[in-house]
């Protein structure tokens, strides 16, 4: 039964999937989610580069990333307290991403979650700086605090996550972003590279790190990261759109910067609509991957249906 008072029951057939309600459910994992982010980063000496990291660490957000992992993982008959370090984890490093994303030497930012950019509070250097230490610890605590799951699947994890923000993810993706900034004959195959790479690669690392943790078989793993995969496309498409129809207030950042920085985006070469119908295909799409779960599949369902609802 799901409830709006207390902790929520850790495993997912506890939540009576009649009574699914997801503000709840994000609600009571985010409060979750904030609590381990808060205690896993105290002020250290040098005490500046803890205090950037902790100012955009807990500078708010949807930690749609974390749940997704904590939702997959209680999919697959994992536990919350199993996929917590990694779902932690996979915050911090998009925590690091955006970090960098907004400075100067990239999308040049002064607000993210409606408060200034790491770099205008802390300066370049200790942001970048910053970044990197956010980067680095995810990896630690993932090693040092994933509790009841084998070795094996912990590596696996770290394998995985550490393919999906390298060259062959995350940063291939943005670099090809950069790259394509201001060129007026970008593709959409390359504008599906870097949202694919970019955004995608971290979605689907959040799925298939938390059924790895719960041991999922390959077959489940193959699934899930297909369904992670058309969320992650979706997921980048409303934010181009978003980047057009939001007000700053809403977006909690900067709107309109992708015209003004002369950016292919899906509005600019498919049109808003035929993008909105492009989402809304692609989380259909995602929904039919997760058929064989049937009805315990309703938060991640639900949580890809909010990407496209979504209004920043
Ligand atoms: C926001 O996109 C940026 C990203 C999704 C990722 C940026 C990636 C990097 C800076 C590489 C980070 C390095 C490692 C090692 C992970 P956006 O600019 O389209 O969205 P925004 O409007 O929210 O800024
Ligand atoms: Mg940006």
């Amino acid at each position: 039964m799901v409830t709006t008072e207390g902790t929520p029951n850790t495993t997912l057939n506890s939540w009576g999937i009649a009574d699914f309600n997801l503000a709840t459910y994000l609600a009571d994992y985010k409060t979750k989610v904030e609590a381990t982010l808060d205690a896993s980063l105290v002020i250290a000496e040098p005490p500046t580069v803890y205090e950037s990291m902790r100012y955009s660490l807990l500078a708010g957000g949807k930690r749609l990333r974390p749940i997704l992992c904590l939702a997959t993982c209680e999919l697959l008959g994992g536990t919350v307290e199993m996929a917590m370090p990694t779902a932690c984890a996979l915050e911090m490093i998009h925590t690091m991403s955006l970090i960098h994303d907004d400075l100067p030497a990239m999308d040049n930012d002064d607000y993210r979650r409606g408060k200034l950019t790491n770099h205008k509070v802390y300066g370049d250097d200790i942001a970048i700086l910053a970044g990197d230490g956010l980067l680095s610890y995810a990896f630690e605590f993932i090693a040092r605090q994933t509790q009841a799951v084998a070795p094996q699947k912990v590596l696996a994890v770290i394998a995985h996550l550490g393919r999906a923000v390298g060259a062959e993810g995350l940063v291939g993706g943005q670099v090809v972003d950069l790259q394509s900034e201001g060129k007026p004959d970008v593709t959409l195959e390359t504008l599906e590279f870097i949202h694919t790479h970019k955004t995608g690669a971290l979605l689907e690392a959040c799925v298939v790190c938390g059924a790895i943790l719960a041991g999922a078989t390959d077959t489940e793993c193959n699934r899930l990261s297909k369904f992670a995969q058309n969320i992650g496309l979706a997921f980048q498409i409303i934010d181009d759109i978003l980047d057009i129809t939001a007000t700053p207030e809403e977006l909690g950042k900067t709107a309109g910067k992708d015209v003004a920085a002369q950016k292919a985006t899906y509005p600019s070469l498919l049109g808003l609509d035929a993008s909105k119908q492009r989402a809304d295909a692609l989380i259909a799409e995602a929904i039919a991957q997760l058929e064989p779960w049937g009805e315990q599949a309703i938060p991640l369902k639900a949580l890809a249906h909010f990407i496209t609802a979504r209004k920043n």
